[in-house]
């Protein structure tokens, strides 16, 4: 069997080089698992031309890290503890701010003493520091203590049972669908497989609207880890990246609390809240992320562009706002979830 292309559709992986090899045989032989199971599913062309495929109400890319199979793959075999911690978004939601900020939360009192340089953010991407459950059940290597910190892409609904029903804590952090849009219309434009040709504006509407994206629609996902939250607010935590900007030490806070890390007063007064916002700012995980990739051979810098709220002016035609606020409002009535 041929080994499939890992590094043009993978998202990030936080294997050093010289397990490339060995996780590309593991994600070979996860594939042929599940061969046989994708001609039952329905099937659309989508995002940079590839096809994508429907289960339980999401779309899926194929033969990747972040696909249909390993998403089987965590739904069969992975097993949730009460402990762990998962940082869920969609992508291009602010995945690596959000793992950069609960990593730091988590880790502050273990880090407390070293030197501001030899901070793991200081030094590597956050990917690293809070895998992907997609890609670590490739890379059959989950963190060994408790608090476990992981990161997941996948739809609430189709999330492990172990996970749904342990009490297990679920940050997700969803985003204006239009500033949504236009960050993977560009991170789509930097990924190095310059085989695939870049969609246009227009092309890529076309697909996201219809929801043939990672993941996809969109605001489907948004609404299940809203519900969620709704149902258990002890277990989900429902944050927007607008709001995140609005205020990040207020957030962070809350983020510490719904955590079970909560700063103390002293930490408060000694500025910790703060520090730990510098440390997380895009500024800083920009510069930090300058050089190198990920093992997947998309670039670190790749993750950091602008970082801003509503930059999707700057892109889409106003008939193009209005396919997309026509959606969100269609998709999103009755929820109080606004950007
Ligand atoms: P833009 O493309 O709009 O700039 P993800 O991490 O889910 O892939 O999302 C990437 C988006 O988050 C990019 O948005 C990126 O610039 C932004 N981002 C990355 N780090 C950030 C940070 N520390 N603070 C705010 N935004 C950040």
């Amino acid at each position: 069997m041929s080994i499939p292309d890992v590094s043009s559709l993978s998202l990030v992986s936080q294997s050093s080089s010289e397990h490339d090899e060995q996780e590309k045989d593991n994600l070979a032989i996860l594939l042929d698992r599940y061969k046989d199971k994708l001609s039952k599913f329905p099937k659309e062309k989508g995002w940079m031309g590839q096809d994508f495929y429907m289960y339980q109400g999401f779309w899926y890319t194929s033969e990747n890290a972040f696909s249909i199979e390993t998403m089987m793959a965590v739904q069969e075999s992975f097993q949730g503890h009460s402990t762990d911690i998962y940082v869920i978004t969609q992508p291009k939601c602010g995945t690596t701010w959000i793992k950069a900020l609960v990593f730091a939360i988590v880790n502050r009192t273990k880090y407390k003493n070293i030197k501001p340089s030899d901070h793991p953010l200081n030094i590597s991407n956050p990917h690293k520091c809070v895998p992907f459950l997609e890609t670590e059940i490739i890379a059959k290597s989950f963190p060994a203590n408790p608090p476990r910190l992981l990161a997941s892409h996948i739809p609430y609904n189709a999330l492990p049972k172990s996970i749904i029903d342990s009490s297990c804590r679920i940050v997700y952090l969803c985003r204006n669908p239009k500033d949504v849009f236009v960050s993977w219309f560009h991170f789509a434009n930097k990924l190095k497989d310059k085989s695939r040709t870049p969609m246009t504006t227009g092309e890529m509407l076309d697909v996201y609207a219809k929801g043939f994206m990672p993941y996809g629609p969109y605001w489907d996902h948004v609404i299940e880890y809203y519900k969620a939250s709704s149902e258990d607010p002890t277990k989900v935590l429902f944050l927007t990246y607008e709001d995140m900007k609005i205020d990040t030490a207020s957030k962070v806070k809350r983020l510490a609390e719904f955590l079970g890390y909560p700063f103390t007063k002293e930490e408060v007064a000694n500025g910790v809240v703060e520090e730990i916002v510098t440390l997380c700012s895009f500024e800083n995980l920009k510069e930090v992320n300058k050089n190198g990739d990920l093992f997947t051979g998309i670039p670190n810098a790749s993750f950091f562009r602008e970082g801003k709220v509503g930059g999707w002016s700057n892109y889409l035609t106003k008939e193009m706002s209005q396919i997309l606020d026509d959606i969100t409002r269609e998709k999103f009535q009755g929820l109080d979830i606004s950007f």
